[in-house]
């Protein structure tokens, strides 16, 4: 499979006659939009945990020396809280192209905090992408962060604005804070 998945996304019709649809945010998303929308507020989505198994060649790594980023992992029962963008078709050409590293959108329901549902779009990188690289313990997810950059900048500055946006949304998720954590312990030492 190719990194790249910009035409994949492309193929994708669900959605296409829509004027506007939400999209779901649940890495640097919720910190930095960087394209424009309608509105945005705290969601949810069901069955779903986030995590550092995604490499990044193109943003906080490189093609030798990968960063890793979140993407969302199947988990029956779980959920996870972000942000969702009510936003126009013309955003997902932006990020199709900013998220091509493995990335696919996908439809799905999420949950707003007055209980109410609407399908929108998630981007998650699947573990059959080419940049992914898995499950590892937290030691060896913060060294690896602490030791990339790429041309978005530092792996570290990912982590730790990551981490600051989910403890402003009183997001509840052990993994991104322990890698968050480690990160901090191992920038000062
Ligand atoms: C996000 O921040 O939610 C996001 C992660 C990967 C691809 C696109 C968006």
């Amino acid at each position: 499979m190719s990194f790249d998945t910009t035409e994949a996304n492309r193929r994708t019709a669900v959605f296409d006659d829509h004027d506007e649809l939400w999209l779901f945010g649940y890495g640097s998303l919720i910190y930095k939009a960087g394209f424009d929308y309608i509105e945005r507020a705290p969601a949810t989505i069901e069955g779903w945990v986030r995590r550092y198994w995604q490499g990044s060649h193109d943003h906080r790594g490189t093609p030798h020396a990968p960063g890793r980023v979140v993407t969302l992992v199947e988990a029956p029962g779980a959920s996870c809280l972000g942000m969702a963008y009510r936003v126009t078709p013309a955003v997902f050409d932006y990020l199709d192209h900013r998220e091509k590293n493995g990335y696919l959108r996908f439809a799905q329901p999420m949950t707003f905090v007055d209980g109410h549902t609407e399908k929108g779009l998630v981007y998650i990188a699947t573990p059959d992408n080419a940049a992914w690289l898995g499950e590892a313990p937290v030691e060896d997810i913060a060294a690896q962060v602490v030791a990339s950059t790429g041309p978005s900048g530092p792996n570290r500055d990912y982590v730790l604005n990551l981490a600051d946006a989910l403890a402003e949304l009183d997001a509840d998720d052990a993994h991104c804070q322990a890698v968050a954590a480690r990160v901090r312990e191992l920038i000062v030492a």
